[in-house]
């Protein structure tokens, strides 16, 4: 879905010291089956890759415990092709957040992703993958937002949708409620996708 030329600048990108720590960087893929159209009109943003994604080299690993959850609650509420990738390509040494450079020095990639795939509407899941668009407002506050955004360097406008993180149900000790948070956000991408 991307252009070989990209996938080859992300796998050799060295712009942060991210990629020192990581095994290598994750490309983006497409979850589902394109019809009509022939491109996926949803993108879904995650941060970086954890341990499971670094190891595997896909992002939002199916059998990794926040993959799964976003891969089946996208399911459930009707997203069924869509394109995933992450804001930062390489795994952070612990799971760690980005720091603000090295989204910054991942930023381009991103942009040209967002280019070539050219979606209706992004789905930026978890806080750093939104906060350049959102700034440090806090999920709690911006979950299932919808904002068009231009992206800084181009003349791309394109509507940004943030959804909280799955990962979060972990740290909320299993609570339930976040799943229908993560629904709310991932309905509100598939509405703006309709539209
Ligand atoms: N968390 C993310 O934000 N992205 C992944 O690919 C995996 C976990």
């Amino acid at each position: 879905m991307i252009s070989a030329v990209l996938r080859e600048e992300i796998l050799t990108c060295h712009s942060c010291k991210l990629r020192d720590g990581c095994r290598s960087p994750v490309v983006g893929e497409l979850v589902g089956e394109l019809v009509g159209v022939g491109v996926p009109t949803i993108m879904l943003v995650g941060e970086a890759p954890g341990e499971v994604e670094d190891r595997k080299g896909r992002p939002f690993h199916p059998t990794a415990p926040a993959g799964s959850i976003l891969r089946a609650l996208a399911a459930q509420v009707g997203i069924d092709c869509y394109w995933l990738t992450n804001a930062n390509k390489c795994r952070p040494p612990g799971n760690r957040t980005p720091h603000p450079a090295e989204r910054d020095a991942c930023y381009p990639l991103l942009l040209k992703e967002i280019v070539e795939i050219n979606p209706r509407v992004i789905g930026v899941v978890g806080l750093s993958a939104a906060a350049r668009w959102f700034g440090n407002r806090t999920m709690a506050v911006i979950n299932g937002d919808a904002r068009a955004v231009r992206m800084r360097g181009s003349d791309v406008v394109r509507v940004i949708v943030p959804i909280q993180h799955p990962a979060s149900y972990f740290h909320q000790g299993r609570d339930t409620r976040v799943l229908e948070i993560i629904k709310v956000g991932l309905e509100r991408v598939l509405l703006e996708a309709s539209r």
